[in-house]
């Protein structure tokens, strides 16, 4: 019988009854490698071989002299394989697969970052792959589409409802309960319903655990404050589960949009606009109109573009332990702009929503204080996106010949 485990009121595990056995071999799985030491040791191996950890921590030193206020650090899951916090997720979830003896992996994607992550993870370990991703944002998102594919897996753009993440995951569900045999769902994020929320968190506290000791290591005192933007909520949960029970202020980002008074955006828990429901399998907050029906969303980063949000962050919401703001999408591209030439770093548009609102509050802070950001990915999948927002112009000459070389 699974644990339906539930963070105050949110969470559970809303299943229909063909997938009930299913859910009770994940969790069984999953609690078994818990509690098997060699399970997070193979887990470690895998991600410092294959993926760049421990990542480092960054001092922002022009950052911090531009603002004048808090000294400015940023934990650059960025430099992962394949470019963002995801692969911690996926690769940890291979490994399970590869316990329960399945043979094929789906997955939803949003930007893409997830799909990747899971393409390469089913190349690496031998497993076949199928990506669902709602059609426009396998336009939005082209570059990584392409990559999946050329990883071997099969993509397959979701036409149904407003073709974008939320109608991926429904589309990843109904596989699934016909497949579920052989195939393991790999939810890219700390939502759905259990286990999904625990293990994605868990998995992801791998961030957080390296952030600690390496601010420790660094300042020798803890940050006042921890920055990461929220789609679903695994990079937040991941980076924040290395603070929770410290004095430490933990502040999620979440998409603006064209600013929340528009309803143009996708902020579940720092606007009025969602309230408490059950979709997907799990309790949490969604964007819904009176009727239980899911709005349309809106973000200029697709991976934040989601009508629900991790049932853990809605109750640390609840419990007032994190502190959820939103930034704009124009917020957010001058946040870019201006990381990109201060530092040198390239953050996915994601990510630089928790740049915008650390920006915004450095300057109030004193240098004593320490604020760490989340890069949870890096931005060259945004190539598009931030060309169109800047109009530049030699990067659409170049287009424009591509396209003129192609129907030639
Ligand atoms: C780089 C990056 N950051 C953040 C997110 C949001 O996901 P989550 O809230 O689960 O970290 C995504 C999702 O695609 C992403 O690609």
């Amino acid at each position: 019988m699974i644990n339906r485990r539930y963070y105050g009121q949110f969470g559970g595990a809303f299943l229909p009854e063909i997938l009930v056995a299913t859910f009770d071999e994940l969790v069984s799985a999953f609690e078994e490698a818990k509690n098997d030491p060699s399970f997070w040791q193979e887990y470690e191996k895998v991600m410092s071989t294959y993926s760049c950890r421990p990542t480092p921590i960054t001092f922002a030193e022009n950052l911090t002299k531009l603002f004048g206020g808090a000294r400015i650090y940023i934990k650059r899951e960025d430099l992962n394989h394949t470019g963002a916090h995801k692969a911690n997720n996926v690769m940890g979830q291979g490994l399970l697969v590869k316990r329960m003896g399945k043979t094929r992996v789906i997955a939803e994607t949003g930007a893409g970052q997830h799909g990747v992550a899971t393409a390469t993870m089913a190349a690496k370990f031998g497993f076949k792959c199928t990506i669902y991703k709602g059609e426009v944002e396998v336009w939005r998102q082209r570059p990584n589409v392409f990559w999946m594919e050329r990883l071997g897996a099969e993509v397959i753009p979701v036409k149904e409802g407003t073709r974008i993440l939320k109608d991926a995951i429904n589309e990843s569900f109904r596989d699934w309960v016909t497949n579920m045999d052989d195939t393991h769902y790999v939810l890219g994020t700390a939502c759905g319903p259990h286990p999904f929320p625990e293990m994605v968190t868990y998995l992801q506290s791998i961030i957080g655990k390296e952030a600690r000791r390496q601010i420790l290591e660094i300042e020798d005192r803890l940050p006042s404050r921890v920055y990461a933007c929220v789609g679903g909520g695994s990079n937040a949960l991941g980076i924040f589960s290395g603070f929770l029970d410290d004095p430490v202020e933990l502040v999620g980002v979440e998409a603006g949009g064209d600013g929340l008074e528009t309803g143009r955006h996708a902020s579940r828990l720092a606007s009025k606009d969602a309230s408490v429901g059950v979709a997907q399998g799990y309790k949490t907050c969604f964007l819904q109109n009176s009727d239980g029906q899911m709005k349309e969303t809106h973000s200029v980063a697709a991976g934040l573009d989601y009508v629900g949000v991790s049932p853990i962050l809605a109750s640390l919401k609840e419990e007032g332990r994190v502190r959820f703001e939103s930034a704009t999408d124009k917020e957010v591209l001058d946040a870019t702009d201006l990381t990109i030439k201060k530092e040198g770093l390239i953050p996915a548009l994601e990510s630089a929503h928790a740049f915008s609102q650390a920006f915004k509050e450095a300057p109030g802070l004193s240098i004593e204080d320490i604020i760490l950001i989340n890069q949870s990915g890096r931005g060259d999948k945004d190539i598009f996106t931030i060309a169109d927002a800047f109009a530049d112009p030699k990067w659409m000459e170049f287009i424009q010949k591509k396209a003129e070389e192609y129907r030639a």
